[in-house]
């Protein structure tokens, strides 16, 4: 098969949701249809249980099942399909953010009950800074949810893209009955099997004499009246909207009842986008371009001490990746090769011996990669759109043991090279500044800090809200506001000066009284 044919086969998506909206189970389903586990509950959760919110080390292992659950690869009507795993976690949505950048498409699920979450909204965000094409799909169809034109106006405001309905539920809660395909105008009636997919399929439209005997004349009469509305006050759906990042087809169901799964996934197989192009800092990397090139959008640590490798998740860009070869690592400026890069079918790992765009391999590393490193076939460019956010909790790490110094530099530098937190760095006496989106880290680290690399550390609170990439149109502007601003100014892993601002209202106050000085919340500003 030629390149073309392979990269035009590759779908390669992640699905995104609030916690406890049925990610997890919709990933199942979608692996099931896919034939790639045969029963329900082959697909451990990465989900972090609440009750195990206080012990890290144990979410710390949960967390280590998502090695195997980081890429689930099926094929489906003759398409290879790579789900790319994210956690659930609030404080682990870096994570997550980086995985979007790996995707091509995003499938976000809402629960029908509680509509558009907190954490959705920022995944969305995310979602729209890069133009990512979205489906949604509203779960949870079996219990009594909200309205679903009211659903339809919330996922609107709320996370500012349009949206279409392309199917529409036949009532809900402990009447739901099935849904109505707008795409194909044909009307899709199941039973309910928790385990086998088993589905009572009528396609029957909605003139059909037929459809008042299948779901009654209650319910066929409020199809035909929302279906004309839906048809009424949406545009007609456009596959180039959708693949530009404009418009969000919508699907419902049920995800653990298997209703309206076929329906998203045979119309994911038909409008989901092939692998795209990706910038680099030097221009645009087609995936049809004969050399390879790919970057690392994850770390995995190894949670065993005795082992300190840890695997890189390689997103294939271009060209073609073959086992033993040697590539450039571009920011080492040196070659590498990998002996036993791997890949997941399902759930199991397998040696990969070639892997094309939209591919994600797993890289054994003792410590070489960095979130966002690049490996070409010689060329010198570095693949961009991998920001930082900024963090939102701050401590100064304060080292416990003199002796240790270095080990706990070395650790420090290594953790944040996986993408643990984000450390910046004081020039006054070099004091370093941890920052996290999540409380968990801190204690994620001291306990690795001190079991991996044997130094020990404390954590002092630090008043700030905020960091904030800085840049100007001149240096002086630069080297002066730098100068003014003394202590609150911090340099990231890349010597960026960045501003740690107190408040909101600091940062408007500086952004006012320093017209010259550009503040920017995520790293990402060129
Ligand atoms: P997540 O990965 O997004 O966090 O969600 P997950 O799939 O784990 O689903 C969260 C809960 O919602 C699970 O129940 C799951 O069974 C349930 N769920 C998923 N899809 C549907 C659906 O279509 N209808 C209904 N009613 N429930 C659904 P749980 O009790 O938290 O976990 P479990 O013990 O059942 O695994």
């Amino acid at each position: 098969m030629s390149n073309i044919q392979e990269i035009k086969k590759r779908r390669t998506f992640a699905i995104i949701s609030h916690p406890d909206a049925g990610k997890t189970t919709l990933t199942e389903k979608l692996l099931l249809f896919g034939g790639a586990i045969q029963t329900a509950g082959a697909v451990k959760s990465n989900k972090i249980k609440k009750t195990a919110t206080s012990d890290f080390m144990e979410i710390e292992k949960q967390r280590g099942i998502s090695v195997a659950t980081s890429v689930m690869t099926f094929e489906y009507h003759d398409l290879l399909i790579n789900i790319l795993d994210t956690p659930g976690h609030k404080d682990f949505a870096e994570d997550t953010y980086r995985t979007l950048t790996a995707v091509d498409s995003v499938i976000l699920v809402i629960d029908c009950v509680k509509g558009v979450e907190e954490q959705t909204e920022r995944l969305m965000e995310v979602c729209r800074m890069r133009n990512t094409p979205v489906i949604v799909f509203v779960n949870k169809l079996d219990r009594e949810g909200r309205n679903p034109f009211e659903l339809l106006d919330e996922l609107e405001t709320k996370l500012g893209i349009r949206v279409r309905p392309l199917t529409w539920p036949i009532n809900m809660g402990a009447e739901f009955k099935g849904v109505y395909s707008l795409y194909e105008q044909m009307l899709y009636f199941f039973k309910i099997n928790k385990t086998k997919i088993e589905r009572d399929v009528a396609k029957v439209g909605l003139d059909d004499e037929n459809l008042e005997s299948l779901v009654g004349e209650r319910d066929a009469l409020q199809l035909i009246e929302d279906v004309e509305l839906v048809e009424g006050v949406y545009d007609a759906f456009s596959e180039d909207a959708y693949q530009k990042g404009q418009l969000a087809p919508v699907f419902f169901g049920s995800a653990i009842n298997n209703f309206g799964i076929k329906e998203l996934l045979d119309t994911f197989c038909q409008i989901s986008p092939i692998p795209q192009p990706r910038p680099t800092d030097v221009r645009e990397v087609e995936p049809t371009e004969p050399k390879f090139t790919g970057f690392v959008f994850k770390i995995h640590a190894n949670l065993d001490p005795r082992h300190r490798d840890r695997i890189a998740f390689l997103r294939i860009c271009s060209g073609k990746f073959e086992r033993g070869k040697f590539y450039k690592h571009v920011r080492l400026g040196k070659e590498v090769r990998f002996s036993s890069p791997f890949t997941f079918m399902a759930s199991d790992k397998s040696v990969l011996d070639e892997g094309f765009p939209g591919d994600v391999v797993g890289l054994y590393d003792t410590g070489s990669f960095k979130i966002g490193d690049t490996l070409t076939e010689g060329e010198n460019l570095q693949f961009s759109g991998i920001p930082s956010f900024s963090p939102e909790i701050f401590k100064e790490l304060i080292n416990m043991d003199p002796m240790k110094s270095k080990q706990l530099e070395k650790g420090i530098q290594q953790l944040t090279d996986e993408g643990v937190a984000q450390l910046f760095t004081l020039d006054l006496g070099n004091r370093k500044v941890v920052g996290t989106v999540g409380e968990l880290q801190f204690d994620v680290i001291q306990y690795r800090l001190e079991h991996e690399y044997g130094a020990k550390c404390r954590w002092v609170p630090m008043n700030i809200s905020r960091a904030c990439w800085l840049t100007a149109d001149e240096k002086p502007a630069m080297d002066q506001f730098v100068r003014l601003k003394g202590n609150q100014i911090a340099y990231d892993k890349d010597r960026n000066p960045v501003f740690l601002a107190e408040s909101e209202w600091m940062i408007r106050m500086n952004r006012e009284n320093n017209p010259a000085i550009h503040f920017h919340f995520t790293s990402e500003f060129k």
